[in-house]
């Protein structure tokens, strides 16, 4: 593969470090409960449109997109319509999904910089972050509802958060909502799902303007092999299991140097029954543990899908009236990280890795 190396001992280290970090947690692990369904039915038809106005669960998870599709491209202009960006003081940090009009899910870890929601924009109906079209809208936000133990139970644990968008967005070809499984869905392992994302080129290499959505078909991954890539001698000597029942692996077999691909807190989507089911957002990756193809982890929507229940029901809707008026779709012009003035990746990997050295270094400053 062409990824990059580390660059010497002091990534290697830093990446064990994070590897020994993850090692901290001390809940028991439960079992996953992505089994493959013996014998399930291998067609995807799409049922036929019913009567009526549509609602959430008739309208989510189609595209208006015909055609066969390969692994690892750029995506074609209104493939994943629930596809959005999330820019934060107006820079892409990460990745998004429409659920429905009011409500995007995103990755908790993409909002440690700041909790205010007008620090923040969600962008929908994109195709190049660099080139919005008529179909491209600008949204702010009015709510955001972090998950309240994000981060607390387990490291990158309840790594989910709801965003509730001032004004209901109008749905079009290009601005669609993916369906949000049930607690009880389950995805057979042998299953195509894809990810998408702005931030997906190499670990060395930015996605060049005018920065067209990435896409890639991945294979979930059952948690034992996925296990297996944390298990250095000295992971296990602390009998530790890094992929929670809250997270889910999905493993690119088709480009295995595309590891790092799919934004944060963007969408791992599956076709289930003929409609696209957002069953994972980006959330953190193994890639620094050196690994041939590396295995990406994902929130798993459907751990949380009572919680998105919950929140969605018991929030009340945004007042229209107090809605800041239409913002004009932005033109994003490059990569520029915030106050310091270097280019950041946004990949998942690395914003999943320097999240845990940062929680290394206030562990070391509580024990010196
Ligand atoms: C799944 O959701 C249903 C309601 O939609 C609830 O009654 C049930 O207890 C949930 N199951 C689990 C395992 O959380
Ligand atoms: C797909 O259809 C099967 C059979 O009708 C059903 O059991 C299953 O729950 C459906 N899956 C989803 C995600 O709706």
């Amino acid at each position: 593969g062409t990824r990059a190396q580390p660059s010497g001992q002091g990534r290697r280290g830093a990446c064990l470090l994070a590897a020994l970090l993850l090692c901290s947690s001390l809940l028991p692990l439960h079992a996953q409960d992505y089994t493959p369904t013996p014998g399930a039915p291998g067609t995807l038809d799409v049922p036929p449109t019913p009567k009526g106005p549509p609602d959430q669960a008739e309208v989510c998870g189609k595209t208006s997109f015909q055609g066969k599709i390969f692994g690892g491209q750029m995506a074609k202009p209104g493939r994943w319509p629930w596809q959005a960006s999330l820019l934060f003081r107006g820079s892409h940090i990460c990745g998004a999904v429409l659920i429905d009009k009011n409500w995007v899910a995103s990755a908790a870890h993409c909002f440690q910089r700041s909790r205010k929601p007008s620090d923040y924009r969600v962008l929908l109906g994109y195709h190049q972050l660099g080139s919005p079209t008529e179909y491209s809208r600008q949204m702010t936000v009015n709510r955001l509802i972090l998950h309240e133990n994000f981060n607390k139970v387990h490291n990158q644990g309840n790594d989910i958060i709801l965003i509730q968008l001032h004004k209901p967005v109008t749905y079009s070809s290009h601005i669609l909502p993916a369906c949000v499984p049930e607690n009880t869905t389950k995805v057979p392992l042998d299953r195509s799902c894809w990810i998408s994302g702005w931030g997906m080129i190499r670990e060395d290499e930015f996605l060049a303007a005018p920065f067209p959505l990435q896409d890639g078909e991945v294979f979930l991954m059952d948690d034992k092999r996925c296990e297996a890539f944390f298990q250095t001698p000295e992971v296990n000597t602390f009998q530790y299991k890094a992929i929670k029942d809250d997270m889910i692996c999905a493993v690119d077999f088709v480009s295995g140097k595309y590891i790092c691909r799919g934004d944060s807190g963007g969408p791992l989507v599956c076709l289930l029954n003929g409609s696209w089911y957002v069953i994972g957002l980006a959330s953190w990756t193994a890639a620094c543990l050196e690994s041939a193809s590396s295995p990406n982890i994902f929130t798993k929507v459907s751990h949380f899908s009572d919680w998105i229940k919950k929140k969605k029901q018991e929030t009340p809707d945004a007042d229209p009236f107090s809605a800041p008026p239409e913002e004009k779709a932005p033109t994003l012009i490059g990569w520029r990280s915030f106050g310091t003035g270097t280019t950041i990746k946004p990949r998942i990997c690395v914003t999943a890795l320097s999240s845990q050295i940062l929680l290394l270094q206030s562990i070391w400053f509580r024990i010196p």
